[in-house]
């Protein structure tokens, strides 16, 4: 249990023993493959050793009274649900209950205390934890019978749905499904999966958080989210049997290239790329080649700056400094998650990690004045009780 739980069961009188269920629901990292789960294409995403724990126990009424250990508020929500609440919070929980509801299952009455040690708007998708923990708790308290990816794909339905943000189901898969053994390299359309390991002798993956932090909703996402359709109908024209944009081949997107609008071939040039490239990487991780899958991370930072853009100038400096200045230690760096701030991934060499922390905080302090957090996260299983 995470001490911060600890002490507020101890400072608000509830005894520990009396929640019956508890479940640690991870955060994620992404390898490679940004902006493609959307489109129907290839991601290698992790769960980490950072994330939310859920303590539950049935009571008395209609109602779940839930308690945000991090946030320091605790809230009442009236069971059936029948909508948003406004508060960001309870409706990602809110959105799963109504979920179960559409499945036909009547919630019964709950407490619930949540909370966790994932840095919220780092890009390593604290929202998914929250949404992939309630899923998997109330599939136990319902005895549901979900398999991981149903509740999955449940918990995207409520972020597209209920929340209203049309994100892919990258965060919330691999939080329910993650491995111990190494990243999952997934396939977002069939949703086949296998684990693939990431550990390279001497290297690390180093997290490093610009701090610049970014509100998907609010953010350009649903709009590359529109303009990736965009390109999907104009391959549709000439290509009928295309499913999705991920499934395009580079000849098919060159024989559209015209008639695509100059922002709209960016954007999906860069996904057919990223598609390429995640298949790339797998095939560099398993050989250990280091050379190659730094290589890789760079690219795909390019893409995601010139081509998507969805970079900032924040993370741009963060990424130019390790992948350029710190080129000898730094074998290639990208930005993370859904963009508009939060972490670059880097890998890094093992005995050079505490320079290119010292270094990256003084340059980065003196370019914008703030001090960037570095996390060397552990790769760990997917949701799980405890
Ligand atoms: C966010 C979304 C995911 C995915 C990434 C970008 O994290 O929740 O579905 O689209 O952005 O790869």
């Amino acid at each position: 249990m995470l001490s911060h739980i600890v002490d507020y069961l101890a400072t608000n009188s509830m005894s520990d023993d009396s929640f019956s269920l508890r479940l640690h629901s991870p955060g994620r990292i992404n390898i490679i493959g940004e902006h493609t789960d959307y489109t129907g294409g290839w991601v290698m995403p992790a769960a980490i050793d950072k994330g939310i724990e859920f303590y539950a126990r049935r009571i008395e009424g209609s109602s779940l009274i839930l308690h945000a250990v991090d946030l320091d508020k605790s809230q009442q929500l009236p069971l059936p649900v029948t909508g948003k609440t406004g508060e960001l919070w309870v409706d990602y929980l809110a959105g799963i209950v109504e979920q179960f509801q559409q499945l036909g299952h009547e919630i019964p009455g709950l407490e619930i205390v949540f909370g966790g040690n994932v840095p919220r708007g780092s890009g390593m998708s604290s929202s998914a934890a929250l949404e992939g923990g309630m899923a998997f708790l109330l599939n136990e308290v319902l005895a549901a019978g979900l398999s991981r990816p149903e509740l999955a794909r449940l918990s995207q339905r409520s972020s597209n749905e209920f929340i209203g943000v049309p994100t892919g189901i990258m965060d919330q898969f691999a939080s329910l499904n993650g491995s111990p053994d190494g990243p999952i390299l997934l396939n977002c359309d069939s949703l086949d999966f296998q684990p693939i390991s990431a550990d390279l002798p001497g290297y690390r993956w180093l997290l490093v958080n610009s701090m610049v932090t970014h509100e998907l909703g609010s953010s350009e996402y649903p709009v590359r989210v529109a303009e990736c359709q965009e390109a999907l109908e104009a391959l549709q024209k000439i290509f009928p049997d295309l499913a999705k944009l991920s499934h395009a081949s580079q000849d098919q997107l060159e024989a559209v290239i015209d008639d695509l609008r100059p922002i709209v071939r960016k954007r999906a040039s860069y996904v057919v790329g990223e598609n390429i490239r995640v298949r790339q990487m797998a095939q560099a991780l398993k050989a250990g080649d280091v050379n190659t899958v730094g290589k890789l991370l760079n690219k795909t930072h390019q893409g995601l700056r010139d081509d998507f853009q969805v970079s900032c100038e924040e993370v741009d400096l963060l990424q130019f400094l390790a992948s350029e200045n710190f080129r000898g230690a730094v074998a290639g760096s990208r930005i993370m998650g859904g963009g508009f701030g939060g972490c670059t991934i880097n890998l890094v060499k093992a005995r050079e990690v505490n320079f290119l922390k010292a270094f990256l905080k003084r340059s980065y302090r003196e370019a914008y004045d703030k001090t960037p957090e570095f996390y060397e996260v552990n790769i760990g299983p997917g949701t799980r009780l405890i």
